[in-house]
């Protein structure tokens, strides 16, 4: 029944300020009606009355609702190109970049951008702004803590020198730590800061209605300072940048205007 959702999209609105009208709708309906069938339930109706009770299953259902999937070096020849060329052009425009991780996940991506700046500058000078929407995920990223797989890509001398390992867990080192600031913030909602002079923003706009990922390409362009840069993941291409004031640097890399 359409208005089942219709009705659960609008109290979820309510009570937590997640608009999950502006997420594509056959894949959350798919997600969260799995979810609830699998708890017993068999409607969304029946399935807020409890969630709007039990914090337990408000928490699987924010889990379930958000994809946390990430990874280090995410896309390794992407974080190359970012590496090589991206973070040269920006350090000569200005030696203190500021820096926006956003819907950072479990922190893997934070965590990236400062070892790769630390090529370039020293870490006391880094500082990164690592924002999502789950508070889940951000405690994980807090405590820097992962499995051998997250590290796939990373390359090793990377892993040698900013991880320490305990049996098959890497915890990320406390200087690497420092320079990560994480902070919950929703996209689709809340006010975004800057001028940033890089934004990384990879793999959550493709979980959202066109309209809303048109609104926040706006909302990236204009907290960008000219000549910042927005890098997004694999499969996010911007076929007409120059409508949102931005053009292309390389492959999954924009610069503003
Ligand atoms: C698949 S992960 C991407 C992680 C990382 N950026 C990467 O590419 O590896 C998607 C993240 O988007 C977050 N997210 C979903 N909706 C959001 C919103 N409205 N505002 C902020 N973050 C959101 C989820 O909580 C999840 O951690």
């Amino acid at each position: 029944m359409p208005q089942d959702y219709e009705h659960f999209i609008s109290r979820i609105h309510q009570k937590t300020g997640i608009n999950l009208a502006l997420y594509k709708e056959a894949q959350m309906k798919r997600r969260l009606t799995s979810l609830y069938q699998k708890k017993g339930y068999s409607s969304f109706k029946e399935f807020f009355q409890v969630l709007d009770k039990d914090q337990q299953l408000m928490n699987e259902f924010l889990d379930r609702m958000t994809i946390n999937v990430s990874e280090f070096y995410r896309n390794a020849k992407r974080w190359e190109v970012l590496d090589k060329s991206i973070i040269p052009e920006l350090l000569s425009r200005n030696p203190n970049p500021k820096i926006w991780s956003a819907a950072c996940s479990t922190g893997e991506e934070p965590y990236t951008l400062a070892m790769v700046l630390s090529k370039h500058m020293p870490l006391s000078r880094i500082q990164v702004l690592a924002t999502d929407i789950d508070d889940n995920v951000l405690a994980k990223a807090r405590r820097g803590v992962y499995a051998e797989r997250s590290l796939n890509e990373a390359p090793r001398e990377m892993v040698k020198k900013f991880f320490r390992q305990d049996g098959s867990y890497y915890t990320v080192e406390d200087d690497i730590k420092k320079t990560v600031t994480f902070k919950k913030q929703n996209l689709l909602a809340d006010r975004f800061g800057g001028p940033f002079d890089l934004i990384v923003c990879r793999n959550v706009l493709i979980y959202f209605t066109e309209e809303a990922k048109e609104s926040i390409y706006h909302k990236f362009s204009a907290a960008l300072r000219p000549g910042g840069i927005l890098f997004v993941g694999s499969t996010e291409q911007i076929f007409n940048p120059g409508t949102y004031d931005f053009e292309t640097a390389d492959t999954f890399f924009y610069r503003k205007k």
